[in-house]
């Protein structure tokens, strides 16, 4: 019904949420951009917040953060949510803000970043929420983009035991911008900041003087929040999530996807600065009134493998929602289990995951583990919800091992060739989606519609390219082998190896270098980098060269990006027009097969690759 009768199929789900107009149709498309009930309106954190309490459930618990890394725990009422959000927004007010102004949010995972976005929501204004790990020129290059009026920080995160000042980062990223932009910051007692500059401001003042905000009426198809996400360019892509259809889709998948309802605990394990966390940490758990678990600390270590097991037993979480690099994490440090026994993990129904591929091996030990159905499913920041996964209140459609299982609603899936032709069940393809999205998928990328064309739509006219390979079995489930462009997914997070190329190659011993994903038995994948590095004869300087490119690497872009292994080859396997030949690289480092290219300028140069990079030669063999 939703592909043959979209219309009526998402009509008859706005009934989820509270409309200040309804709207009189669900969407409206013109060539290939579609917006979703633009003649309604409404307003997110209304729907997220005031509602709740409107309906008498204002002692509900909103959020539960958890914080093992300072060692605070804190529990927030829908009632208490409100407050802090009212005020939160109207500090923002207060400092100009207005409906379609921009809002930066850097925050390492506290409840105060929630309210800020729900604040933002609340006024009509555009977030874009930067993941804390990310180095200052990236945070630079999304607040050039984006053209935040106001930046929200806090003094800073805690990662591990190292506590890491967060303002310093963002003055050396508004220097690269060559911007000025007010900054809120919340103080923590970890470490305190002193607001010298001009423009800097203490947020929880800010907050306790100013006047409540109300909500504004913004319509469905209003930009919502701003989320950058990687692209085959070291360029991050803006994507920007609508209103009305986004809120739609939550409000049908936690219901009928993820099995829950008002009351229910739900922990999505994941950062506010992915779309995990924005779609089911804040506006999906808090639209359909469920608490919802904010997490600050890792899987393992703080303090051990055993947390989750304690947070799931001592909150009664429903559902559990994280990335199968958790789960390899977590049995890796426990492989027994040990630290699960003696917990009751009776509240917990479902285990779901996403974010990266789900190995059967580490399918099989969470669903021991943890005692419940493990369902994994697929999706991305574009699609902004799951494309493909197994509804929890569907039997009839059985887990199979190894595949994230059918199509939800309103997504028309096909795995397709090179000439946009549908492949037969087994054959490996692109796998595109038609042409209209869901409600909740990408509206375009902020600023640079012809971008969001060619990266997503040229292909292929009339579909969008999600940028993953996978082919169909006979029965209809979906199994996805990985990306088929240079993004690359490590731990969960999604890395283009642009970006990290485009950092090697300033080194001065690196004369041209290509990075691929290479397997890696705890974070599915990990950046290698394969370089023709200036004297090759000197093979024992290459693991300096790694160590200071590595450097380089933390510091522009992330630590989550490390590059974990360097081979050195003489020569780079090329096209005859010079163009790298990356697909080919990629496949030889995952050991896929491949065939070798008509256009090769020296088949040699494959040759030396494969000798170099060895095939028993993971990245653990490397430099
Ligand atoms: N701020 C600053 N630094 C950060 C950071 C943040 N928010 N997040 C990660 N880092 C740093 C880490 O401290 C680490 O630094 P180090 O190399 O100095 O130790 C580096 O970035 C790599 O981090 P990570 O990829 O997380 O590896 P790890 O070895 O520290 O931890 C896991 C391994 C498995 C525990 C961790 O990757 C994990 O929890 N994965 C699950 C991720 C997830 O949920 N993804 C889902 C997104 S939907
Ligand atoms: P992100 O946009 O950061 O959420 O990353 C999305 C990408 O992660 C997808 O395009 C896939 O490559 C990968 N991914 C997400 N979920 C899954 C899954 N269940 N199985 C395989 N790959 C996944």
């Amino acid at each position: 019904a939703s592909l043959s009768d979209p219309d009526g199929f998402w009509m008859d789900q706005t009934w989820r949420l509270d409309w200040a107009r309804k709207p009189e149709h669900a969407f409206v498309s013109e060539g290939d951009s579609t917006r979703w009930f633009g003649s309604g309106s409404l307003n997110t954190c209304f729907n997220a917040v005031d509602r709740h309490v409107l309906a008498g459930r204002g002692e509900q618990a909103a959020i539960i953060f958890e914080s093992p890394v300072t060692g605070s725990s804190r529990v927030i009422s829908y009632a208490e949510l409100l407050d802090e959000v009212e005020r939160a927004a109207g500090a923002l007010c207060d400092r100009g803000i207005e409906s379609g102004d921009r809002v930066l949010i850097y925050m390492p995972m506290i409840p105060e970043a929630l309210i800020a976005m729900l604040a933002c929501a609340r006024l009509g204004a555009i977030h874009s929420v930067v993941f804390g790990g990310f180095a200052p020129a990236e945070l630079a290059s999304r607040i050039v983009d984006a053209g935040p009026k106001v930046i929200v920080t806090a003094s800073c995160g805690i990662e591990k035991n190292r506590v890491l000042p967060y303002l310093p980062m963002v003055r050396s990223a508004l220097d690269l911008a060559g911007t000025e932009v007010r900054v809120l910051v919340v103080q923590r007692p970890e470490h305190e900041a002193d607001l010298v500059a001009d423009g800097e401001e203490d947020w929880t003042a800010a907050v306790s003087v100013a006047p409540r905000a109300g909500c504004a009426d913004s319509s469905g198809d209003s930009p919502l929040y701003i989320l950058y996400t990687s692209g085959t360019t070291a360029r991050p892509k803006g994507v920007v999530r609508d209103t009305g259809g986004h809120a739609v889709a939550l409000a049908w998948s936690m219901a009928n996807f993820y099995g829950v309802a008002s009351g229910d605990v739900f922990w999505a394990a994941s950062d506010i600065g992915w779309v995990v966390g924005h779609s089911y940490i804040v506006y999906g758990p808090l639209i359909a009134g469920c608490t919802t678990v904010l997490f600050e600390g890792k899987p393992i270590g703080t303090p051990d493998a055993g947390v989750f097991f304690e947070l799931i037993e001592r909150h009664r979480v429903n559902v559990l929602f994280t990335a199968p690099t958790t789960i390899r994490a977590i049995r890796s440090a426990d492989p027994s289990g040990a630290l699960r026994s003696g917990r009751d993990l009776g509240s917990l129904r479902t285990l779901f995951m996403a974010g990266e591929r789900l190995d059967t091996d580490t399918y099989a030990w969470a669903g021991e583990a943890f005692g419940c159905p493990v369902i994994d499913h697929w999706w991305q920041t574009e699609t902004g919800w799951p494309i493909v996964g197994t509804a929890a209140g569907v039997p009839s459609q059985p887990v199979r091992p190894g595949s994230p299982g059918h199509p939800l609603p309103g997504w028309s899936v096909r795995v397709v060739d090179a000439h946009g032709e549908d492949v037969p069940p087994g054959v490996q393809g692109a796998v595109v989606l038609r042409l209209p999205l869901a409600p909740g998928g990408l509206l375009t990328l902020w600023g640079d519609d012809e971008r969001f064309y060619r990266s997503y739509l040229a292909d292929h006219p009339g579909n969008y390219l999600t940028g993953d390979g996978g082919y169909f079995d006979e029965d209809g489930y979906l199994f996805i082998s990985g990306r088929i462009d240079d993004e690359i997914n490590v731990a969960g997070h999604r890395l283009s190896t642009a970006a990290i190329e485009e950092v090697a190659a300033r080194h001065p011993r690196v004369l041209e270098c290509a990075v691929v994903g290479v397997p890696d038995e705890t974070k599915g994948q990990v950046p290698h980098l394969f370089a023709v590095l200036s004297d090759p004869e000197v093979d024992s300087e290459a693991r300096a060269i790694l160590g200071e490119i590595n450097a380089a690497v933390r510091t522009t872009i992330s630590p989550i990006a490390t590059v974990a292994g360097l081979t050195a080859l003489v020569r780079l396997p090329k096209t005859r027009s010079g163009k790298i030949l990356r697909g080919t690289i990629r496949s030889i480092a995952a050991g896929y097969d491949y065939e070798v290219p008509s256009t090769i300028e020296d088949p040699a140069a494959l040759t030396e690759l494969i000798e170099a990079f060895g095939p028993d030669q993971g990245p653990d063999e490397g430099f």
